[in-house]
């Protein structure tokens, strides 16, 4: 054996087996994206963290958050005990969380649609290693190729999942910008549009125009132009749309005069109002 291939054997052997660094990697990017979705949340809506402070369940999050930090970390490490923690904390989120991504990513142009499309394989990719490596922990990582090295099936893989995701995120966005693009040119038919981001509290007007007088006998349609379902409710049940998909039309007839008050069902602080007169 030559001089080279000594050290290069040698240092498959004594470096950190690759495994590892998809472990610490995986753990590491979906705990820190968590992390900025949950701040990005209560940025957007400060009474989310009064709620946060009255309501210990809303904290499953942050303390998984605090458990994929841990886990990468230790996951360098190398101890039997990390991988059972990787192994655990990402299939336990996966179960948990499976049917919110996967909703998440039927609508790209959502704003956490990235971290479900790249959180998801992440996570997988991480259940799959640290099995694998809890698997052959005794006889070591370095035995494996798989593990080992990224020159081995195990890097394929590696590389495949970054790729998958690299292309949804870019495909994702490209169908985020036509959503946005249809939703808010189709919306001259109507005469209340309910406004992107209308989910948003700090959105001062959710149904544009607030207020919009008509004539006895008139119908009024209003036009969902945001990414999220909403509704149009009578303050009083007089009337109520059901639930508007993006790009949704609804329209009612007002046929006694008066002044009529709606608001939306899921957000109830979007609020508006018909005059009639
Ligand atoms: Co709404």
């Amino acid at each position: 054996m030559s001089t080279a291939e000594e050290t290069s054997t040698e240092k498959l052997r004594t470096g950190k087996p690759f495994a590892l660094w998809v472990m610490f990697g995986g753990l590491l990017y979906f705990g820190l994206a968590l992390l900025a979705l949950i701040v990005s949340l209560l940025v957007q809506d400060l009474t989310l963290f009064f709620i946060l402070l009255s309501d210990p369940f809303i904290l499953i999050p942050l303390v998984f958050v605090a458990l994929f930090v841990l886990g990468a970390f230790a996951s360098l490490t190398g101890k039997r005990w990390a991988f059972v923690l990787a192994a655990v904390v990402s299939i336990v989120f996966i179960i948990f969380f499976l049917p919110l991504l996967v909703n998440r990513l039927s609508n790209p142009a959502a704003g956490d649609f990235w971290l479900a499309i790249s959180g998801l394989p992440a996570l997988i990719l991480v259940a799959i290693f640290s099995i694998l490596a809890l698997a052959n922990a005794k006889g070591g990582l370095a035995r494996k190729r798989y593990l080992a090295t990224p020159e081995s099936w195990g890097g394929l893989l590696t590389v495949a999942v970054v790729g998958f995701v690299i292309g949804g995120l870019i495909v994702g966005n490209i169908a985020a910008t036509s959503i946005t693009r249809i939703l808010g040119g189709a919306a001259e038919a109507a005469d209340i549009r309910i406004v992107l981001g209308a989910e948003n509290p700090q959105t001062e007007v959710p149904f544009d125009p607030a207020t919009l007088t008509v004539a006895v006998g008139d119908t009024v349609t209003w036009y969902n132009a945001d990414i999220a379902v909403h509704t149009v409710t009578s303050d009083t049940g007089l009337f109520d749309s059901g639930d508007l998909a993006p790009g949704d039309t609804w329209s009612y007839t007002f046929a006694e005069a008066g002044t009529y008050t709606y608001h939306c069902i899921p957000h109830a602080f979007m609020k508006g109002t018909v005059v009639v007169s």
